[in-house]
């Protein structure tokens, strides 16, 4: 089986147990890592609002803990007509473990197919990553 159809099983699989009480819009993710491992998530809310995690974060959460740095491929799963691509937070989330970013394929689904694929360079140009911290600041005279 074509990886990415297992990731896509994986994603619509997890998705139903997205804790989505206040926005009703469920979402799951799966994604390969550099290691060969497959990792899943899906969206979970709070009363707090600004305290839900993106079904991309917390696959990308799983990955970190079990030791993988750099995401192949991830394929993300609404319930959408085209399928949604990952929000901006989501995106800078996705930069940092995304070594290459012509390499990272996103792919999005809706409950039937994968619908649209993207290499992550596309989804995010002008990255703000760690080479940003390091460059030469430019001193002001004021
Ligand atoms: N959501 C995701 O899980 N991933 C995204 O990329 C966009 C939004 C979730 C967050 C919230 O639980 C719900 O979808 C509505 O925004």
């Amino acid at each position: 089986m074509k990886k990415q159809i297992e990731l896509y099983k994986l994603a619509k699989k997890v998705r139903k147990n997205a804790y989505a009480p206040y926005s009703k819009f469920q979402v799951g993710a799966a994604l390969l890592d550099n290691l060969g491992k497959i990792h899943i998530g899906c969206n979970f809310e709070n009363s707090s609002y600004g305290g839900t995690i993106c079904a991309e974060r917390n696959a990308i959460g799983a990955m970190v803990a079990a030791g993988g740095t750099d995401i192949v491929e991830i394929v993300v799963v609404t319930d959408t007509s085209n399928g949604s691509t990952p929000c901006g937070l989501c995106r800078q989330v996705l930069a940092e473990f995304s070594k290459n970013p012509k390499k990272t394929i996103v792919h999005v689904s809706n409950l039937e197919k994968i619908t649209r694929s993207f290499p992550f360079s596309e989804l995010l140009p002008h990255i703000f990553d760690s080479k940003d911290l390091k460059m030469k600041k430019v001193k002001t005279s004021s």
